[in-house]
């Protein structure tokens, strides 16, 4: 057979396994693995002593979102050209209803956003739902039916904040039609009691931010919402969570029978609170919701990747620029716009930090970027290296050595939280159906090559 692309002599690794093959594709897809695939081929990759991974699946972001007084700062075009020179071959994108729009209307209005702006690798959305009536409700099989089976709503953030009652039918709803609820979780009334505090003492710093998201809001909200699942009998998905006290009810609860799953974000591994004491107002940089916290947090959402009981790694990309948006809340925390970059380092922070200082395999890795968001949210042609799969490839060198900077990045955004961190490894090369879209950290691709993503729960 006449091959489009064979990568050759890689380290093709799986969830479960890691071995030495050539990868054949022909069209969108694999085609061939095998030792050895000597089909002549328009293009040969030599991947000898580099990793051949599935391409990132980043199940949490905000491109081009309007948010407290803003829009996040990377939109379609810029956010995937940035995802791909850091290995993510597909995004799910948060698409929040806004005032008076249905969520179809919500779903073809970010749709038409992404291929306006220009999107560089494939995409799927899951709807916020803000608006509370029953006509809400009864969207959501048609959706479900049509290939969008996962919905956000926030227990925060004043009119987006949902009511228990809304909840309990979205358990009920997505339950009975196989779609899923993920949930931002923390205890508003936690946090607006001290920000009233906060506001009355006149402290009002980006450190008070985090004082005023403390790990007990995370904790209140994941207790209720186990609880309310449980009482539905349904199951649950907790975007971005970030304490170990919040880990630990989900622990119990997973351990007691009861469908919750939870990701974590890099940020919630990487970053602290003292992040929120650094000088000349950086700490704004950090300001995001739920805050990074301590070491022990951090410990914790390791080992709950390790042993499974965090689904995923997202990013919850939500970049503001620091000389720009987050000055808005230079004399007032709750100002600042809530979020950070993260989608073309994600990766890169996993690898380097993760399996090259060996807290987790890199069949690990794989199985919380790539295999876990593609089950979890019913992405079947992706998230792993198998024949009749979308060739979404990373071809990653572990030995690649230099140091992070936002000058050496893509994002739309004038800061990384990570600037100056020594890193090992980097993509060589990004594959995304097929076609080579990123090579040694540069977008090769093309911003029309990005498809809306239909998906399917078969749990
Ligand atoms: O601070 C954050 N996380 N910003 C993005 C919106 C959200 O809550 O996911
Ligand atoms: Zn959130
Ligand atoms: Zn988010």
């Amino acid at each position: 057979m006449r091959l489009d692309l064979v990568v050759k002599n890689g380290k093709v690794v799986t969830e479960s396994d890691t071995f030495t093959a050539d990868i054949g594709i022909k069209g969108k897809k694999i085609v061939k693995i095998a030792q050895e695939i000597d089909d002549d081929a328009e293009e040969t990759i030599d991947a000898k002593g580099k990793y051949v991974m599935p391409g990132v699946i980043d199940a949490h972001t905000h491109l081009h979102m309007p948010f407290m007084g803003s829009h996040s700062v990377d939109n379609y075009k810029t956010g995937t050209i940035a995802a791909a020179c850091g290995g993510v071959t597909s995004v799910i994108d948060y698409d929040v209803q806004q005032e008076g729009e249905t969520l179809h209307e919500a779903v073809e209005r970010k749709k038409k956003t992404a291929f306006d702006q220009g999107v560089a690798i494939d995409f799927s959305l899951h709807p916020g739902v803000t608006q509370w009536g029953q006509e809400t409700i009864d969207e959501i099989p048609d959706l479900i039916k049509n290939g969008v089976p996962s919905f956000k709503v926030f227990t925060v953030y004043g009119a987006w904040q949902v009511k228990n009652e809304t909840l309990l039918k979205l358990l009920d709803v997505t339950k009975r039609y196989g779609g899923l609820v993920n949930v931002h979780a923390e205890n508003d009334d936690i946090i607006q009691m001290l920000n009233k505090k906060f506001e009355e003492e006149g402290t009002l710093d980006p450190l008070h931010h985090a004082l005023s998201h403390p790990p007990e809001a995370e904790k209140e909200a994941v207790e209720r919402l186990i609880n309310l699942t449980n009482y539905m009998d349904s199951r649950l998905y907790i975007v971005h969570l970030s304490s170990k006290m919040g880990l630990e009810a989900i622990k119990h609860a997973q351990t007691q029978g009861t469908n919750i799953m939870c990701e974590t974000c890099p940020q919630y591994l990487f970053l602290s609170t003292d992040n929120f004491k650094e000088p000349n107002f950086e700490g704004a940089k950090y300001v995001m919701s739920p805050p990074p916290r301590e070491k022990e947090d951090q410990e914790a959402l390791w080992t709950g990747l390790k042993f499974g009981f965090v689904k995923t790694i997202a990013t919850d990309h939500c970049p503001f620029n620091f000389n720009k948006e987050k000055q808005n809340g230079k004399d007032d925390y709750k100002k600042i716009p809530n979020g950070a970059p993260g989608i073309e380092t994600s990766l890169m922070l996993m690898y380097s930090e993760g399996v090259a200082k060996g807290r987790i395999t890199i069949n690990d890795l794989v199985r919380i970027m790539c295999t876990n968001p593609a089950k979890i949210f019913g992405m079947q042609d992706k998230g792993s290296i198998a024949i009749g799969k979308d060739a979404d490839i990373v071809v990653y060198d572990p030995d690649a050595k230099w140091t992070m900077s936002i000058d050496k990045l893509h994002m739309n955004v004038d800061y990384t939280p990570y600037e100056g961190m020594p890193i090992t490894g980097k993509p060589e090369v990004t594959i995304s159906k097929g076609r080579v879209v990123a090579r040694d950290g540069e977008f090769v691709g093309d911003t029309k090559w990005g498809e809306f993503v239909k998906r399917h729960l078969d749990y």
